[in-house]
């Protein structure tokens, strides 16, 4: 496969409501999700105060900061701080509690 510098677009989900949104490679899926039309939770958008914690319960994705606001239990169980996280596929989100 030849390396592009195109962004990927890959399909985002959150629950429990169900809504769908554009989630690109290249921005984070807070912004994603609000260039959708979508109300998530969010407050320093810097990875820092957990605002915007959810469960990625499909897919992955990857930071470019060095260590987002979660312990390492947590990144295991798979939260993901979604003001910093990056999709690299598909990926459905569930809200925090
Ligand atoms: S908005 Fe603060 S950690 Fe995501």
């Amino acid at each position: 496969m030849s390396h592009t510098n195109h962004p990927a677009l890959f399909m985002g989900q959150t629950q429990p409501d169900g809504q769908s949104f554009d989630a690109w490679s290249n921005q984070t899926l807070l912004m994603s999700m609000e260039q959708g039309g979508l109300n998530w939770p969010s407050s320093c958008r810097n990875g820092t105060c957990r605002t915007c914690f959810s469960k990625l319960e499909h897919g992955q994705v990857r930071y470019e900061i060095e260590w987002p606001g979660l312990s390492s239990e947590e990144k295991e169980d798979g939260y993901i701080l979604p003001c910093v996280a990056y999709p690299c596929s598909d990926v459905q989100l569930r809200a925090g509690d």
